[in-house]
């Protein structure tokens, strides 16, 4: 094991734990023999005398009794290039790293391919969910035509103690690096960057296409303001930080941004640090997976499920292992990347405009040239005295790169007193 922190430990004691119980399962025990960890006193005072604690990760992944590493450590350097050289010596990796996949992935699982040796990543993706289980096996007879989910169980967390309890930003997300679910950068979190990630690797065994983590339109919450999310829970939708990939005509949809959801979806209705997902399949419909998304045990039951995996086929042909990337090499077929300029969906919108005749009609005539639609428009009552106030819109679908340019017309109204605040929503259906 590299790695000893919130995943390690958690790993460590579920397996001690459930030991006998996952003996049964996996046909013979499974035992940690040796770890790697920076703090190694710190380590050692946690783990049983048998197991040897080493201050480098080369000496676990170098020694000759480990058949199996699993990558605890995250980040992209060293863990990268400690999974080639376990790889490389025929040693079987598990991993919770999705920076280190997204990033790094199709030169990992070639090599592992290369060498006929498995690389499991459940945990890399909505924590104890088994979410690649059901998409790469479960799954396996449809052809997949979207998947939304909340994949970050940090920034659903924010989101959620912002709205329920009242909490700052800043407390929340103290609040949830106390827990364990934040990265070690939350940035990571916070920006929708770890969304992506994962949604990267949920996209590439959806569609049978390479991991292209350069392709996602990426946007956190931290510019979220409270008053959208008030106006959104008056047109009966919450906001979610939601990651979406879809196969469309023209290719590949592949975005993280905070979206409206109408209140009456299950998924709209998650909490705290729990993560959901919804895929459609055209022979299944549309199935949901809900369930924790980070912190130590939920994340330990993952790692443990591939580890359970691993040993059970550790002597079968690699001919019959799944494929890491649940197509066979020979049948992934790329489909293009589309720019979320070409994304089509309903939007949100809210203006700051001054208080005056003619200023709706403008804003209309500028979105009715860009062939936007108006679902649904209200207007703040304005305070006593005030010459200002905000409307807020509902579109119907319309393609991203006319609602820019509509927006881009209407800011240049004098009218318009502030940068419209635009927000992408989904009906999930
Ligand atoms: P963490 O608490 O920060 O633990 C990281 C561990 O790795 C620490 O024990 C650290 O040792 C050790 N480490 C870091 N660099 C090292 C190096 N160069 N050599 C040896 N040891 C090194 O992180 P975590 O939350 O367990 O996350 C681990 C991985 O799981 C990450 O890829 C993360 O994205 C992923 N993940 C986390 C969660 C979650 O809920 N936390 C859920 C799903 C996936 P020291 O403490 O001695 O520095
Ligand atoms: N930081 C991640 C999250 C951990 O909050 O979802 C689980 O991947």
């Amino acid at each position: 094991m590299l790695g000893f922190g919130t995943v390690g430990r958690g790993t460590y004691e579920v397996l001690r734990r459930n030991q006998l119980e996952i003996a049964r399962r996996a046909g013979r025990g499974i035992e940690v023999t040796a770890i790697a960890v920076r703090d190694v006193d710190k380590a050692r005072a946690s783990v049983s005398p048998d197991v040897r604690v080493f201050p480098n990760c080369e000496d676990v992944v170098r020694n000759p009794d480990v058949d199996i590493v699993l990558e605890l450590i995250g980040g992209y350097e060293p863990a990268r290039a400690l999974a080639l050289d376990a790889i490389a010596r025929g040693k079987h990796v598990v991993t919770a790293n999705k920076a280190m996949l997204a990033r790094h992935g199709n030169e990992l699982f070639d090599a592992a391919r290369g060498k006929g040796v498995m690389l499991a990543f459940e945990a890399a993706v909505a924590g104890g969910i088994p979410i690649i289980k059901a998409l790469r096996e479960g799954l396996t007879a449809n052809r997949i035509e979207w998947i939304a989910g909340i994949i970050n169980g940090t920034s659903n967390f924010i989101l959620s103690e912002m709205r329920a309890r009242g909490l700052t930003f800043d407390t929340a997300l103290k609040e949830a690096q106390r827990l364990g679910y934040a990265e070690a950068d939350p940035t990571f979190d916070i920006e929708g960057i770890d969304a992506a990630q994962k949604l990267a690797i949920l996209s590439s065994i959806a569609f049978g296409v390479p991991i292209n983590i350069e392709a996602a339109y990426t946007e956190g919450i931290t510019r979220l303001a409270k008053e959208d999310i008030k106006y959104a829970e008056q047109l009966g939708y919450r906001i979610k930080l939601l990651a979406i990939t879809k196969r469309t005509a023209a290719g590949i949809e592949l975005r993280v941004h905070p979206t409206l959801v109408p209140l009456q979806r299950l998924i709209a209705n998650v909490e705290g640090a729990m993560n959901a997902i919804l895929i459609k399949g055209d022979a299944v419909g549309t199935t949901l997976y809900y369930g924790p998304g980070a912190g130590a045990e939920p994340t330990a039951s993952a790692v443990i499920a591939d580890l359970v995996d691993v040993t059970r086929l550790h002597t079968a042909d690699p001919e019959n292992h799944v494929p890491h990337l649940a197509f066979q090499a020979s049948g992934a077929g790329p489909l293009p990347w589309l720019s979320v300029d070409d994304t089509v969906t309903s939007y949100y919108f809210r203006m700051r405009v001054a208080d005056q005749p003619g200023v709706l009609a403008d804003i209309t005539r500028n979105l009715a040239e860009g062939n936007i639609s108006i679902d649904a428009l209200f207007q703040r009552e304005p305070s006593e005295g005030e010459n200002q106030t905000d409307i807020i819109m509902l579109t119907h679908d319309a393609i991203e790169r006319d609602v820019n340019a509509a927006i881009a017309r209407i800011e240049a109204l004098p009218t318009v007193l502030a940068p419209v605040i635009r927000l992408r929503q989904e009906e999930l259906l």
